[in-house]
């Protein structure tokens, strides 16, 4: 399931020896809870070193048929400014062909083998049971490396062409 860009293999190696990936915060927000509504949303910390963010929204109108997810990368100068990526999908299409987008297919891998990752229509809930801070920073630093400092990763969620829900993610690269 995991793919490699060979040509950063360097730059891979070394990020591998100085970088550490650290969830900082979660915030789940929905703009109509009649449609749908998150029920958890949290870091949990099981130890010292084991912490996951996790959260499930319940879809009150499915099923649903036609999705579009935002994703923007934000990182921190003077606040938080969009970096690299911003980039939006047809969803529904996205999973019949998941190399249509290589950047997107990346940003997907964080919710590989969650309940969120089945074709088209979505109903009942969605749920991100347990991304742990192992798995995102292999994928934040070993597949593709990015530079030291504090990240949100926005998640917008539109369902038949409205914005239904939007899911931020901090975290810290040292
Ligand atoms: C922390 O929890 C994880 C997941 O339950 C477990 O695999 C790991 O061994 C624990 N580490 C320590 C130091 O207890
Ligand atoms: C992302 O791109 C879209 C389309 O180009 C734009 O409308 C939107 O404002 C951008 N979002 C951010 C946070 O820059």
């Amino acid at each position: 399931k995991k793919f490699k860009f060979k040509s950063i293999n360097v730059i891979t190696f070394i990020s591998q020896i100085f970088t550490t990936f650290e969830f900082t915060n979660i915030k789940c927000l929905s703009f109509d809870k009649e449609f749908s509504d998150f029920e958890t949303c949290r870091i949990k910390a099981v130890n010292r070193t084991y912490k996951y963010v996790t959260f499930k929204c319940n879809l009150y109108k499915g099923p649903i048929k036609k999705i579009k997810i935002n994703i923007v990368l934000y990182k921190r100068f003077n606040g938080y400014r969009p970096f690299m990526y911003n980039i939006t999908v047809d969803a529904c299409r996205f999973f019949n062909n998941q190399n249509s987008n290589l950047i997107f297919k990346y940003f997907y891998q964080f919710v590989a083998n969650s309940n969120i990752d089945h074709p088209c229509p979505y109903e009942d809930f969605v749920e991100l049971r347990q991304l742990s801070t192992q798995y995102v920073n292999d994928l934040f630093t070993n597949v593709l490396p990015f530079p030291e400092g504090d990240y949100q990763l926005e998640v917008n969620a539109y369902a038949y062409d409205i914005k239904r829900a939007v899911v931020k993610v901090y975290g810290t690269l040292s």
